[in-house]
């Protein structure tokens, strides 16, 4: 893998690189000016000095005086050389590096998956050139004009149609010879029965592409003209595809929320179009799913705040709620709207127009506020109430700020009537287990639990407790102190452990005790091993789960590393294991440590003796937890 990249190539993956993008996954940014702020990654502190400039691609922080560009970011920070941080880079915006030589495994994936990509581009031509036709396009044409849909609209989400005929798709890829097998994988095509040849998913229906960052076609949602069901169908899951990391409409959304810091999120393709078309861009939609942890980490990059305009029924008012924890947690503020009965935000804003909708947008109320009110006034018996209170809480307990966790905490006596005290010691109370580290509190050698169930049982939120609060800056007295967030811990000792768990599945038990969020400080490392052990207890190849999730752009580089051939490991998986989680361990007291001592010297020029004493107490048992460990092996 050695031999020089060409200076172009490292140029176009320089300037390709948005460095807002890539530092927002690591560092909480806030628009600032021409300038992105945050807390610097390389040093402790509590003001921040971190800059990141969008336009000159550059960032430096004043405090520690680390600056640079893409590159040097990502060297410093998962502790790379440069041609790894440039191929890592590479990978990301898809440019191929030549020099590079791949194994020819590598290499058939990156083919395979480029051959898909353009045989979706491929589709979509098709449909938009079908729905362009004067003849066939007419009757869709018709549809969109008579719903209130524009040309620039039409065109800037890239709108077809698929003709009544059956095999339309299959004829124009045949005749562009490409690969039928692949446009089955993609679920465009299906295998007619008994030796009959393939026939088209879509027919007689308007397609919308469901575009990937860059607006590459994925998959496509398609809708009927007339009343028939299913009203819509949707393009299956595929190696490109997975609907928990797509949003319908990010691509055309983008500018328009980094811009904004904010978006809307709807329920439906047409929701998107109608407010994109009434000059609201930032607004995407979910593909027919819940929101998910990771669609709240894409949309954080680029936003500080959600309104979510979710449909009326019962159905929208439960994905709005279900949606929520994972929003919280990632520290965006979230907003929810009423809008009026049997109006959804496509037909509200086709029959109001564009500024009367924004004046109802500027409305919006704290999705939490508004959950506080339904919940509470829905509660009738004491039980039912205290119910509420305890899911209130695990909301409350959701939102990272403790400055915004105490208003919300006000908020919540005020409207329940409890005092303020009590509602204080019940958020602080043991945290449900999946925050607080998993110690080894079942009996070693029990059967694991399974990974935890979807998030499909009530109340919605419960499943999302397990995320954890980003680490709080502001933090609040020490005494107060919920269970610590697990901190990053280095990238190598995650891989590490995944690459173990790869080999030996029976490490799922181990992996599952200590607590994945407790192993894998990492979102993808988080993914990856919950999706491993899914796998081994499931009976599926590891390998090829792998390579499917390696489409993805998050976990691409994960499972690159993965499932390139890497160092034998150690004969002894369960003494690999147990090094590992002694580092881990050890890496978390460490962090700890060097929190507490800024801490302590904060309260000492403060004169707050008593706070002193508290980091002190903490101090003297993490350092012998420490030693104890130094000394003895597990
Ligand atoms: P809606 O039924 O609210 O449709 O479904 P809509 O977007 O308002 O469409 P129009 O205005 O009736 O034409 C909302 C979203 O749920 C998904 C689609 O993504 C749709 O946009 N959906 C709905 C499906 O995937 N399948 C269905 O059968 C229905
Ligand atoms: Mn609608």
């Amino acid at each position: 893998m050695t031999g020089r990249i060409p200076e172009h190539l490292i140029e176009q993956i320089r300037e390709q690189t948005d460095i807002v993008e890539l530092v927002g996954e690591y560092v909480q940014l806030k628009h600032s000016g021409d300038n992105h702020l945050g807390l610097c990654p390389f040093h402790q502190e509590k003001t921040p000095s971190f800059n990141v400039n969008g336009s000159r691609q550059i960032f430096h922080c004043f405090g520690c005086d680390a600056g640079g560009n893409v590159f040097s970011f990502l060297m410093r920070m998962e502790g790379l050389s440069f041609p790894e941080a440039v191929r890592r880079l590479a990978a990301r915006v898809g440019i191929a590096i030549e020099t590079d030589q791949p194994s020819p495994r590598q290499r058939q994936e990156q083919l395979l998956r480029q051959r898909r990509r353009d045989l979706l581009e491929l589709a979509a031509r098709h449909y938009r050139q079908q729905l362009a036709d004067p003849a066939q396009g007419a009757a869709a044409r018709d549809y969109l004009a008579r719903r209130g849909f524009k040309p620039p609209v039409i065109e800037r989400f890239g709108l077809g149609y698929a003709g009544p005929a059956w095999d339309g798709l299959v004829r124009a890829l045949t005749a562009a010879g490409a690969d039928l097998a692949l446009a089955r994988e993609l679920g465009l095509i299906r295998p007619g029965r008994e030796g009959r040849g393939d026939y088209d998913l879509f027919r007689a229906r308007l397609l919308f592409p469901i575009g990937d960052l860059a607006g590459q076609p994925l998959a496509f949602g398609g809708r009927r003209l007339d009343n028939e069901l299913p009203k819509y169908i949707n393009s299956p899951e595929s190696p490109l595809y997975r609907k928990s990391q797509t949003l319908y409409g990010l691509c055309q959304a983008k500018a328009a929320m980094r811009r904004e810091r904010r978006v809307v999120v709807v329920e439906g393709y047409f929701d998107v179009l109608a407010l994109s078309q009434a000059g609201i861009e930032a607004v995407v939609a979910t593909c027919g799913t819940a929101l998910t942890e990771e669609h709240a980490r894409l949309l954080r990059r680029y936003v500080d705040r959600v309104l979510l305009l979710f449909d009326q029924d019962a159905a929208g008012q439960k994905a709005g709620l279900r949606a929520l924890p994972q929003l919280l947690a990632t520290g965006l503020q979230v907003q929810s709207l009423r809008l009026p009965a049997g109006d959804d935000p496509d037909s509200c804003v086709q029959r109001e127009g564009a500024a009367a909708f924004e004046q109802r947008l500027a409305q919006a109320q704290s999705a939490l506020d508004a959950e506080m009110e339904r919940q509470l006034s829905a509660a009738s018996s004491a039980e039912a109430q205290s119910r509420a209170i305890e899911g209130l809480l695990t909301l409350i307990r959701a939102v990272p700020g403790a400055i915004e966790r105490a208003l919300h905490l006000q908020a919540l006596a005020q409207r329940s009537g409890l005092p303020l005290e009590l509602l204080q010691q019940q958020l602080e109370a043991p945290a449900p287990a999946a925050v607080t580290p998993a110690r080894t509190e079942r009996p070693a050698g029990s059967t694991p639990s399974p990974p935890p169930p979807p998030p499909d049982e009530e109340p919605p939120w419960l499943a999302a407790a397990a995320l954890p609060p980003e680490p709080p800056e502001d933090l609040p007295p020490l005494a107060a102190l919920p269970a610590p967030a697990p901190v990053p811990v280095p990238d190598k000792i995650q891989l590490w452990l995944l690459r173990l768990l790869l080999q030996e599945k029976n490490l799922a038990g181990a992996v599952l005790q200590e607590g994945i969020d407790q192993l894998f400080a990492a979102p993808p490392a988080r993914q990856l091993a919950a999706a491993l052990i899914q796998a081994g207890q499931q009976g599926e190849d590891a390998r090829s789960l792998l390579e499917q999730l390696g489409s993805g752009e998050e976990l691409r580089p994960w499972c690159r590393q993965l499932l390139a051939d890497g160092a034998p490991l150690h004969e002894d998986v369960e003494k690999s294991f147990a090094d590992c989680r002694q580092a881990v361990r050890q890496g978390q007291l460490k962090q700890r440590r060097s929190a507490l001592h800024a801490q302590m010297r904060e309260a000492e020029a403060r004169g707050d003796s008593a706070q002193q004493m508290a980091c002190l107490q903490e101090l003297t048992e993490i350092n012998r937890q420490l030693k104890n460990r130094n000394g003895m092996s597990e």
